[in-house]
C-alpha cells in the first residue's frame, strides 16, 4: 500500500480549500472596507472643499476679484485649514494668489470634481517646492480670472499607501497561515489513519489480535477506533470459532469414522457368518448416524447463527409447542427413572419464531436433562425434570431443571461452547453441540440462553420476547407478579 502523503492528501486540500474561500472572504470583506473608507475620505475632502468654494464666493460677490485675492491671501498665510490648495490666475494663467506654483494641466470646468498634479510654492516667489496630487474644482470667473480650490491628496495617499502594504502583508500571512494549518491539520488527521492503514496491515499480515490504537481522548477517531475494534474483535471471535468447529469437527469425526471403517474391513472376512455380518452393517449404520447428526446440529447452528431463518418467523404458541415436546420426551424420561412435570399457564404465550428450531432447543434440553440430570433412587423415588413455562413484562420464560450433578465453575461457563463436553459427561453419547444450537437459536430470537446450578441440578433458562402483535396473553405485568407456572402444573 502506498504512504499516505500529506501534501496530495484530500485532507490538505480540503483544508487548503476552506482556508482559501475562508480568506478570500476575509479579503472581500478588508477590500470593502478599504474602498468604503477611501471613498468616506474623499467625500469629506469634497465636503471642505465646497465649503471652502461657499467662503470665497461669499467675498467674490461681495468685494469682486480683489476681495477674492485678498481672501486667497489671508488663507494661504494663517494656513489654517491644513492641506487646502487655492489659486487664483489671471487669463494669461499668470499667478496672482495662493499657494501652489502654477495652474494645472487641467481645464477649468467648474462642474466636475478634478484630481490634478501640483507643486507647491506660492504665488509669490517662483521656486516651485515639492509636487502632489490634489482633488479639487476650478472656476472661470468674470474679466478673464481663474480661481481653483483642492485638497492636497498626499496625507490621504501615504494613509492608503500604508493601509494597503498592511493588507498585503495580511494577505501573505493569511495565504501562509492557510498553508500551515492545512498542513498541521493533515499531519494530524494522516497520523490517526495511518494508524488504522497499519493495524489493517498487520490484520491481513495474519496478527488477527491487532487493535486500533485509541488516544482515550473520546474524539470522533477514537469513536471510529472504537467501532472498528468491535468489528475486528467480533470477527477475530467469529473466525477462532469457525476454526475451533473446523478442528473440533475433524476430531470428533475421526473416530467414528475409524470405527466405520474397521467394521466395513472385518466385513470383507470371509470368515464371518452372515448374521454377524449384519451386525457390523448396523454398527456402521449408527455410526453414520451419529456423524450425520453432528453434521445437522453444526448445519443447525450455522443457519440459526446466519439469522434467515427470521424470513419465516410465525407467531408461536409455546404453550402448545412444550406441550409436543414433554408429550415426546414423557416415555423417555420414565425409562430413565425420571418423572416429567409441565407446568403452563392458562392462557397462549406467543413468541414470533421458528417452531421447529424453538422445538428442538426445549428437546435438546429436555435430552440433556435425561441424559445428566437423573440420579434415581429407584422406580419408587423418580427423579424429578421440571419444564415451566411463563411471561412476564415483555418476555416469556421456558425452563428445564433436573435434580442431577449438575454444572459448576468452568463447566457451567463454557457449556455453551461448541463440542464442549465436561469430563463427568464423556461416557454418556452425545457430541457438545446440543446447548450451543439451543443458545444460537435463544440468539435468533434476540433471546438468551441461562444455566444456572439449581442446587441439586441444572436450570436451564429460555427467555424470548413476547410476540406484541398477538391477541390476548397470559403476562403479569412485569416484577413481582405472581409466577404464572403456578397456576397450572400438571405431570405430563
Ligand atoms: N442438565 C445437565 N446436567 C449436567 N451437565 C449438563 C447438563 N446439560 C449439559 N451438561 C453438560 O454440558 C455439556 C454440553 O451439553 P450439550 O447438550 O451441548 O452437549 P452434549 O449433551 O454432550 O451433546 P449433544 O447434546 O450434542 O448430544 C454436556 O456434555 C454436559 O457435560
Ligand atoms: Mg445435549
Amino acid at each position: 500500500m502506498r504512504p499516505i502523503r500529506p501534501i496530495r492528501s484530500r485532507v490538505f486540500q480540503l483544508s487548503l480549500l476552506t482556508s482559501a474561500i475562508f480568506g478570500l472572504a476575509a479579503c472581500a470583506v478588508v477590500a470593502t472596507l478599504y474602498f468604503s473608507s477611501v471613498e468616506a475620505v474623499t467625500r469629506q475632502i469634497e465636503a471642505t472643499i465646497d465649503a471652502e468654494i461657499k467662503g470665497l464666493s461669499e467675498q467674490y460677490r461681495q468685494f469682486g476679484t480683489a476681495g477674492l485675492i485678498r481672501s486667497v491671501q489671508n488663507r494661504t498665510r494663517q494656513r489654517a485649514r491644513p492641506g487646502a490648495i487655492y489659486l487664483v490666475v489671471d487669463s494669461g494663467f499668470v499667478p496672482l494668489a495662493g499657494n501652489i506654483a502654477a495652474w494645472p494641466q487641467e481645464e477649468p470646468d467648474a462642474r466636475r470634481w478634478v484630481t490634478f498634479s501640483f507643486r507647491t510654492g506660492s504665488a509669490a516667489d517662483n521656486r516651485p517646492g515639492a509636487g502632489g496630487e490634489a482633488r479639487g474644482r476650478m472656476f472661470r470667473l468674470p474679466g478673464g480670472y481663474f480661481l481653483l480650490v483642492g485638497h492636497d491628496l498626499r496625507e490621504q495617499q501615504r494613509v492608503t499607501a500604508r493601509t494597503r502594504g498592511t493588507l498585503i502583508l495580511a494577505g501573505i500571512v493569511a495565504v501562509l497561515f492557510a498553508v500551515a494549518s492545512g498542513g498541521l491539520l493533515s499531519w494530524l488527521v494522516l497520523r490517526r489513519l495511518d494508524g488504522i492503514n497499519r493495524t489493517s496491515r498487520e490484520i491481513m499480515a495474519g496478527d488477527l489480535a491487532r487493535r486500533v490504537p485509541e488516544t482515550g481522548r473520546g474524539d470522533e477517531f477514537d469513536r471510529l477506533a472504537q467501532s472498528l475494534n468491535a468489528m475486528l474483535s467480533q470477527n477475530e471471535k467469529l473466525f477462532v470459532g469457525m476454526r475451533e468447529v473446523a478442528e473440533n469437527l475433524a476430531h470428533d469425526l475421526r473416530s467414528p469414522l475409524g470405527r466405520v471403517r474397521q467394521r466395513l474391513e472385518r466385513q470383507l472376512s470371509d470368515s464371518l457368518s452372515a448374521g454377524e455380518k449384519s451386525a457390523l452393517a448396523m454398527e456402521a449404520l449408527d455410526e453414520t448416524d451419529r456423524m450425520l447428526a453432528t453434521f445437522n446440529a453444526i448445519l443447525s447452528i450455522a443457519q440459526a447463527d446466519s439469522g434467515a431463518p427470521k424470513r419465516s418467523f410465525e407467531p408461536v404458541d409455546l404453550r402448545i409447542l412444550l406441550q409436543d415436546v414433554a408429550d415426546l420426551y414423557e416415555p423417555l424420561a420414565e425409562e430413565a427413572g425420571a418423572r416429567l412435570t409441565l407446568a403452563l399457564p392458562g392462557r397462549p404465550v406467543v413468541v414470533r419464531g421458528n417452531r421447529d428450531m424453538l422445538f428442538q432447543a426445549c428437546a435438546n434440553l429436555l435430552d440433556n436433562a435425561i441424559k445428566y440430570g437423573v440420579e434415581s433412587a429407584g422406580p419408587a423415588q423418580p427423579s424429578a425434570i421440571d419444564l415451566d413455562l411463563d411471561a412476564a413484562g415483555e418476555s416469556a420464560r421456558f425452563a428445564v431443571r433436573d435434580r442431577g450433578a449438575g454444572l459448576h465453575g468452568e463447566a457451567l461457563e463454557r457449556a455453551r461452547e461448541r463440542f464442549y463436553r465436561a469430563d463427568a459427561s464423556r461416557t454418556t453419547g452425545g457430541s457438545g453441540l446440543g446447548l450451543a444450537l439451543v443458545d444460537a437459536v435463544a440468539r435468533l430470537h434476540d433471546g438468551t440462553l441461562t444455566l444456572a446450578a439449581a442446587g441439586p441440578g441444572l436450570r436451564a433458562t429460555v427467555q424470548l420476547p413476547l410476540d406484541k402483535n398477538a391477541p390476548a396473553q397470559e403476562t403479569t405485568g412485569g416484577a413481582g407478579a405472581e409466577p404464572v407456572g403456578a397456576t397450572g402444573a400438571d405431570p405430563v
